[in-house]
């Protein structure tokens, strides 16, 4: 148990190396070292594929577009059939799903919802644990392979947990989810559990799970496999490939995101930046994350940064004001201290997009839109069309622009809240300090609850007739 993860090799022959995101530090790191952070200045890592380096690019996108019809493991799933821009050798032994692979949808109602004229929503709540973290799972465990770690360990609000208990399975690999006790939605927890993880509810909230994850990353037969770890966000960028191959390769003028851990936003971000330096794509698109409004610490730097002037050197000396209590019936997003959030900043000021934050009503609203277009999504996913509606009312994004919403958890995550909202039962119950229990009642603006009906032919027409 007390083995070591594997000797660091020196390159691969991707030529990929680990470095610090700090401008202003040189560091880098061989691909295969176990490290989730600079030694030098504790700043995030990042992965350099050298994308640069390839001699023809355009040629890829032809042979990504071929593999669609090929039966090799590695061309069925939407992640690995991107892996000419993977850190990985060809002969890496994989661990998939099939993960990838889906779908966009046209969103009339939600696009009339939001005030546009069409918008276009891609549903990475339909990867196989039902959840966007499937693009990075399957990297970050084949990466745990490689290093031959003992066991993956990752605190999670129920969806990365729920992801890396079916990866690890698959690898068959110990696996370790730190939850934040009673905060997590039934129905991810039943997955973790479904699929071998041993769980461990922390008395605490999701920062407290993160904290212990720092603390446990020293011990060496551990792999960390929140998105810290940066070959997490090498396969969760590989969506922006995806999202650009199913485009056409015409770039949409929005991508928005919800943001938590902020992970997804800081990967699409190094997906189109990647694209763009191969010259696959001659702009990227302005990328825009939405928060929880009592989970918001990035939108509120955010605001203050556009306020004064956004300039690299401010980027540099940005410090985030962490939310010791973050609330949100989107227990998704629930996080007070995330991350990423030095990435996903840089991605959205590169791409000159907004970090916005919706309140409960307006998610919830936007949650039942999406479900009438027969799409459905899990609450946070539903920030992402509240966040549109918001920007296209401040003018941040143009009626006739091209928008393409992200949705990142299945509907049936979050059983409870959806029959909640429709039966009218839905609010945000948390304590005020000395005053108690405070409730505040979200409105079913689209509700949609069962009627109760006689067991008669009769009584079923008849309701039939009045019902819209
Ligand atoms: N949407 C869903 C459905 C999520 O589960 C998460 C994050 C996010 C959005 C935010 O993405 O963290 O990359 O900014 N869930 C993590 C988890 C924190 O543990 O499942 P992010």
């Amino acid at each position: 148990m007390n083995a070591a993860l594997k000797k660091p090799q020196l390159r691969k022959s991707t030529g990929a190396v680990q470095k610090c995101i700090a401008g202003d530090c040189t560091a880098e790191y061989a691909i295969n070292e176990p490290i989730y952070v600079c030694r030098k200045c504790g700043d995030p890592l990042e992965i350099d594929c050298r994308v640069e380096a390839f001699p023809d690019p355009l040629s890829l996108r032809q042979q990504w577009e071929a593999r669609a019809a090929s039966r090799d493991p590695r061309d069925r799933s939407g992640v690995w059939r991107y892996r000419e821009v993977l850190p990985f050798n060809d002969n890496a032994s994989i661990v998939t799903l099939f993960e990838g692979n889906t779908p966009i949808y046209d969103a009339p109602k939600c696009a009339l919802y939001a005030g546009l004229s069409s918008l276009t929503l891609k549903h990475q709540g339909n990867n196989p644990t039902g959840s966007f973290k499937d693009t990075g799972m399957t990297t970050a465990v084949t990466q745990a392979g490689i290093l031959e770690a003992q066991a993956v360990l990752c605190a999670s609000t129920g969806n990365t947990a729920a992801s890396l208990a079916a990866y690890a399975a698959r690898a068959n690999v110990k696996c370790a989810v730190l939850l934040p006790e009673g905060q997590i939605s039934p129905a991810k927890l039943a997955q973790s559990m479904d699929y071998g993880a041993i769980i461990f509810e922390v008395e605490g909230n999701f920062d407290d799970c993160m904290r212990l994850t720092h603390e446990l990353a020293e011990v060496p037969w551990i792999y960390i496999a929140n998105s810290v770890n940066p070959f997490r966000i090498e396969g969760q960028k590989t969506v922006a490939y995806e999202l650009m191959m199913q485009c056409d390769w015409r770039v949409p003028d929005h991508v928005v995101v919800p943001g938590g851990n902020m992970g997804n936003s800081s990967a699409l971000g190094k997906g189109f930046d990647e694209m763009r330096r191969m010259k696959l794509i001659d702009r990227v698109p302005k990328l825009s994350v939405i928060q929880a409004e009592g989970a918001a610490p990035l939108a509120h730097l955010f605001a203050g940064f556009m306020k004064a002037g956004s300039t690299n050197e401010k980027l540099r000396e940005a410090k985030i004001e962490t939310v010791a209590h973050p609330r949100t019936l989107a227990t998704a997003i629930k996080i007070g201290a995330p991350v990423s959030w030095k990435k996903a900043l840089r991605a959205v000021i590169q791409s000159q997009g907004n970090i916005i934050s919706v309140n409960e009503q307006e998610m919830a609203d936007a949650k039942a839109m999406i479900g009438l277009e027969g799409i459905g999504c899990e609450p946070a996913s539903a920030a992402t069309v509240a966040g549109i509606k918001k920007l296209v009312a401040q003018n941040k994004i143009g009626r006739d622009e091209s928008v393409v919403g992200i949705l990142t958890g299945h509907v049936l995550k979050d059983p409870d809240y959806v029959g909640h909202y429709h039966r009218g039962m839905l609010s945000l119950d948390f304590d005020v300090e000395g005053q108690g229990e405070k409730k505040v009642p979200i409105a079913g603006g689209f509700r949609n609850p069962p009627v109760r009906v006689m067991a008669t032919k009769h009584a079923i027409i008849e309701s039939l007739q009045r019902e819209r």
